[in-house]
């Protein structure tokens, strides 16, 4: 099918949920993509943080291959190899003690909101401490629990009533204290708030925030949805920041382009989910957690400096770009505060070869943890002409 024919049918027959750059994708390599009507593009954008790897990473197609030419499904009444090995591999990496697999970001909140509730109520009672504490500007996911904790009033519109108890706090201590009490079962934070404008938390508030909770037996909650899986340069974004959270939950790069989500359950949360408390029928599908087998496996010490490398490098460049105001995020994860309209830069860069998002006024760029220095500079050049 050519670019027209795809558009023509979508639009026909595709719920309207995407506002569509006019363009689609039949392959590529790394981070130059291919699209049907055969022009290549530079890739800052990894599918939102998702190819990792990019496209056709000879490495990760075997490995997903090979469990293809097992079996692609086993229900959970079975055990399956790829998923305990998964979780293995994300419990030793991390410290985690135990692991729940979803099919993406919102469910791997869903499912820890869900464990922080029971928590409380076996200890407290039930209800009790049922309440949550989410902070201004967050994405937490399209559920209707984890849109009740997502921090921005632009979601909620048409969708109320929400999840009752769910508070969204500002990013200080004041605000904090004023509304995570004695009620409050958890507190969920991304480290850097990626949909809002690629914002990094501060290191004083973090901390901060981690010994109030661990004062009060509250669970602290890191969403790495976005910010997992070495983006920005360590295995999970809180490792920057010295702190030890109850739970984590990652999604996005952890499959390297399949759907997966998970949710890391550490010493408090260990024991939380008993049989018949959640599940979900494709959680660990076993291509999926073979894809993310090799995502995990890979992400080594020797390949996250590597990425440190490279996100100093762009960053570097970034900043002496004519038109660009501020650099944010934290390793690859990063927006660019700039002078002109995002949208209009974003569809700018397409006409011209560059895949770029945008996070509210910002450019959010995310590109795959293994494109190459060609790729970053022809990227790069290509955004020097549009934002000047
Ligand atoms: C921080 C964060 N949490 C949760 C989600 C929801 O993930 P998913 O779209 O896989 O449900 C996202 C998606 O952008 C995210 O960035």
């Amino acid at each position: 099918m050519d670019f027209s024919e795809i558009r023509e049918l979508d639009r026909a027959y595709h719920a309207e949920t995407y506002a569509y750059f006019p363009v689609a994708f039949a392959g590529g390599k790394n981070a130059t993509l291919l699209s049907t009507d055969q022009k290549t593009y530079i890739d800052f954008g990894a599918g939102i943080a998702t190819n990792i790897f990019g496209v056709n990473d000879e490495s990760w197609k075997a490995a997903v291959i090979d469990q293809l030419n097992k079996i692609q499904h086993v229900c959970n009444y079975y055990y399956a190899e790829p998923q305990s090995r998964l979780a293995q591999l994300l419990c030793t990496r991390s410290g985690a003690k135990r692991v729940f697999f979803a099919n993406s970001g919102a469910e791997a909140n869903e499912c820890a909101l869900k464990a922080a509730r029971k928590y409380s109520a076996q200890k407290y009672g039930d209800g009790v401490r049922a309440g949550i504490v989410s902070l201004k500007d967050s994405f937490h996911g399209r559920t209707l629990f984890t849109l009740s904790a997502t921090g921005q009033e632009a979601f909620h519109r048409w969708f109320s009533p929400f999840v009752p108890g769910i508070v969204s706090a500002e990013k200080d201590m004041d605000d904090i204290r004023r509304v995570a009490d004695e009620r409050t079962c958890a507190v969920i934070i991304e480290c850097v708030q990626g949909e809002s404008g690629v914002t990094a938390l501060s290191e004083s508030f973090v901390r901060a925030l981690e010994a109030y909770c661990k004062e009060r037996d509250i669970l602290l909650i890191c969403d790495e949805v976005q910010c997992g899986n070495g983006r920005t340069g360590k295995l999970y974004a809180y490792q920057h920041y010295g702190i030890s959270p109850d739970i984590v939950t990652t999604a996005k790069g952890l499959g390297g382009g399949l759907p997966i989500g998970a949710c890391l359950f550490f010493d408090k949360t260990e024991h939380v989910l008993q049989p018949g408390d959640h599940g979900s029928t494709f959680g660990g599908n076993p291509v999926c957690c073979a894809g993310a087998v090799n995502v995990i496996s890979r992400l080594t010490d020797e390949f996250l400096l590597e990425v440190q490398g490279k996100a100093a490098y762009l960053r570097a460049k970034l900043k002496g770009l004519d038109g660009v105001r501020g650099v944010t995020g934290l390793g690859m994860m990063i927006g660019l505060e700039i002078e002109k309209n995002a949208k209009a830069v974003a569809a700018e860069c397409l006409d011209r070869g560059l895949l770029v998002l945008t996070a509210h006024e910002r450019l959010r760029l995310v590109p795959p943890l293994t494109i190459t220095k060609t790729e970053m500079d022809e990227g790069l050049s290509i955004l020097k002409e549009v934002l000047a």
